[in-house]
């Protein structure tokens, strides 16, 4: 069968490669050119562990090849995927142009009848509307059906998240398309729930509202943790034993970020409104994490009025580790403050740098190791768990930092070996650890005065 996937990104990319790795035919269509020239040479567009490898072998090997020539790709197709993005307009719902727009293309060039499969995540009652506008745009004499089949990875583990999956959620609305779509999965060998097209689109929301709403809730729990005494992460081991909650998701910080979770708490939120519905844990969570991202910036501020002409170490960009995306990262309107302020930006990352000097093309200085960032810096903020900072010692920091004062996004480093630095240490959930002698904090103090 002849699998066509619309739109390279993390997930169709990881679609058309995870499904040609199976043994499949896949062709993926996108719009930018130069982005079709690089994936056929084995270069993934997005930073994305394994990936390279999976586009060059099946490319290699005649099963997967891209093209920015939809009319073709469609023409004869058996099935195709749409796995274009779908991001937030200004009032919180999903934008849905890129969908549509695929779907006219689709209805144009079709000349066989066809399945097309939704994984991008869309509002319930999406998939009828397409499946109606397809009826009724489609330009030869077809059948065309339409499956709800959404996207479970999450970037940094995605290729391994599609080919170990913990299940596949097809809705459908024939048995025809059931019969299909589990033809194509055969080859994963994972536990597939059929359900029908709206089931399929809420399951989506719900899931990644859920996940969403267990950060926030531990951002809370971890909150009340530093009035009361408790430790959040003694809190969370302790929680975790319960097979009803789970081991997962249960780390406090400065917030979630990244391309699914704010957009699709808001977009659900949005459509629950819609329909004469407040989903209020859901509300709730959006308002948590909008919070929460400014907590460390707050306890800045209190601790030294003002911060300008102070020299802030930034480390860590990204939305979490093992991505170069950007997206709803908490370090974006962090750093924006920081600058308001007038605080000197030292910035580190060891893959998002190159993406945040788009949003911050000047003002800030990039440097290439933590170390080059925290050398005589006032202030250290770590907004992101990478591996190359949470290894640093906090020795390092004493050693490097003109006042070793850490406000750590991300808990990175464990109560008990602060208290043994001289440092201040501010992290989510836990007491904050004030070593630092009044002296030295004096120090910093003088010389914003100067
Ligand atoms: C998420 C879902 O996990 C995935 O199933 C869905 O398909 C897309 O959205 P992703 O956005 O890639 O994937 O990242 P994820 O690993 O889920 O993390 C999202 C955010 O939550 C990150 O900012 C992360 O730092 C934060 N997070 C995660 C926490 O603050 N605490 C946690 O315990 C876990």
């Amino acid at each position: 069968m002849k699998i066509v996937v619309a739109g390279t990104g993390y997930v169709g990319l990881v679609t058309g490669a995870c499904l040609s790795e199976i043994g499949h035919n896949v062709t993926c269509v996108d719009i930018d050119k130069n982005k079709v020239e690089m994936m056929k040479q084995g270069i993934s567009p997005i930073y994305e562990p394994g990936l390279d490898e999976l586009l060059k072998r099946n490319h290699d090997e005649g099963r997967l090849d891209f093209t920015i020539d939809y009319k073709n790709a469609y023409k004869d197709a058996d099935l195709i995927f749409i796995g274009v993005g779908t991001p937030e307009r200004e009032d919180g719902s999903a934008n849905l142009d890129y969908v549509f727009n695929v779907c006219r293309q689709i209805a144009e060039n079709a000349e066989k009848d066809c399945l097309v499969v939704v994984k991008s995540t869309v509002p319930i009652g999406t998939n009828d509307r397409i499946e109606e506008f397809l009826k009724e745009n489609v330009k030869n004499d077809i059948q065309i059906e339409v499956a709800s089949n959404p996207e479970f990875l999450a970037q940094g583990t995605a290729v391994v998240d599609t080919l170990y999956a913990k299940r596949i959620v097809i809705g459908v609305e024939s048995k025809k398309a059931e019969e299909l779509l589990k033809e194509v999965y055969e080859g994963y060998n994972q536990p597939i729930v059929v359900t029908n097209r709206r089931s399929a689109e809420m399951v989506k929301y719900a899931s990644n509202d859920f996940l969403a709403l267990k950060i926030s809730f531990m951002n809370e729990i971890a909150n009340f943790c530093e009035m009361v005494g408790a430790d959040v992460e003694d809190v969370a081991k302790g929680m975790s034993f319960d097979p009803r909650i789970g081991d997962k998701f249960l780390n406090a910080g400065i917030g979630y970020g990244g391309s699914c979770f704010p957009k699709d708490t808001k977009a659900l939120h949005w459509l629950a409104n819609d329909n004469g519905y407040e989903l209020k844990t859901i509300k709730a969570t959006i308002e948590v994490n909008e919070n929460q991202k400014y907590k460390l910036f707050r306890q800045a501020k209190n601790k030294f009025g003002s911060l300008k002409g102070l020299k802030v170490a930034v480390l860590g960009l990204t939305f979490k580790p093992g991505t170069d995306d950007l997206r709803e990262a908490p370090s974006i309107p962090n750093v924006r403050r920081l600058l308001d302020e007038g605080a000197e930006i030292i910035a580190y990352d060891p893959v998002g740098v190159e993406n945040f000097k788009k949003v911050y093309p000047s003002g800030i200085t990039y440097v290439s190791t933590p170390e080059e960032a925290l050398k005589d810096a006032d202030m250290a903020f770590i907004f992101t768990e990478w591996n190359e900072i949470k290894s640093l010692d906090l020795s390092v920091y004493e050693d490097l930092m003109y006042t070793p004062i850490i406000f750590d996004g991300r808990n990175c480093y464990k109560v008990k070996e602060a208290k043994e630095r001289q440092i201040d240490y501010y992290s989510i959930g836990r007491k904050a650890i004030l070593n630092l002698e009044e002296k030295a904090l004096s120090k910093v103090k003088t010389a914003m005065v100067i």
